[in-house]
């Protein structure tokens, strides 16, 4: 168990060293300004993430897990499945990003903060924290995620789309297709139905305020 903290605390100064001194983005300012611009549409302008357009928060994941995702989505690893209505939107989005831009724009957002939405999903928190002691393995204690093994950030993501996430991996239309993902389809079998999804969400909400 100290060893997964300890791992959870070595990515969090990571990630706190990766803030203070983001790498000069390799784009000229105009294009990456044009870029962000259209990813802030539906991410929001502080990569804070919109409700409204399903969108996640993307500022503070890490720039490999968000790289992976953007390189998924163009490959059709993720957002092809039928299941998957809002993920097909970022399958358009990531064709039409060359490589230095899914590196520069993945640098951009790792290196933002933002505070966290305000909880939408109710659930027992009590039971939520005894499901989640099962993923903490992989995300980490403190749900700041483990970069070793490829478990992204879950403390601060917005709690909707936490939820939505852990449906489309119960369903098979997020994850199948790769192997990080297939951890995630397999992790899914101690969270046997919705309540236990909802409940995991609600004690996750409750990492981001720390
Ligand atoms: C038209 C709206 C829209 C635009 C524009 C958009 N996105 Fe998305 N993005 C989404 C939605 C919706 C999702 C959630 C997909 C899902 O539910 O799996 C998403 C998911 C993502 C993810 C996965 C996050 C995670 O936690 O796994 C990344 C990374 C991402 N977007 C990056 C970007 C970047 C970078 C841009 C700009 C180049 C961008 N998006 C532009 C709507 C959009
Ligand atoms: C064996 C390691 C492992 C375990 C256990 C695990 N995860 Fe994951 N999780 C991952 C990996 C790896 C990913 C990234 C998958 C991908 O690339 O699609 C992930 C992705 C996620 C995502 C998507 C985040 C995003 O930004 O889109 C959520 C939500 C999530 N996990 C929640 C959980 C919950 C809740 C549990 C416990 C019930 C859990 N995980 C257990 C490894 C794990």
């Amino acid at each position: 168990m100290s060893k997964v903290v300890f791992a959870g605390l070595a990515t969090m100064s990571l990630l706190a060293m990766a803030a203070v001194s983001p790498s000069p983005s390799a784009l000229p300012k105009a294009e990456m300004d044009k870029m962000v611009d259209a990813c802030a549409t539906c991410h929001g302008t502080n990569g804070e993430g919109l409700e409204a357009r399903s969108a996640p928060r993307l500022a503070g994941l890490s720039k490999d897990y968000i790289s992976r995702q953007l390189a998924n989505f163009a490959s059709g690893k993720r957002g092809t499945d039928t299941g998957d209505i809002y993920g097909s939107q970022m399958v358009a989005i990531s064709k039409t990003l060359k490589p230095d831009d899914i590196d520069a724009v993945a640098a951009y957002y790792a290196g933002l903060s933002a505070s966290a939405p305000h909880p939408v999903v109710p659930g027992d928190v009590g039971q939520g924290k005894l499901l989640y002691e099962s993923c903490a393995a992989c995300h980490g204690e403190d749900g700041m995620g483990i970069a070793e093994l490829g478990a992204p950030r879950l403390a601060g993501q917005a709690d909707w789309y936490v939820l939505h996430s852990l449906k489309l991996y119960k369903s098979n239309s997020r994850g199948a297709g790769d192997t990080y993902g297939q951890q995630m389809v397999a992790a899914m079998q101690v969270v046997p139905d919705e309540k236990a999804m909802r409940d995991v969400t609600a004690y996750l909400a409750t990492l981001s305020e720390r």
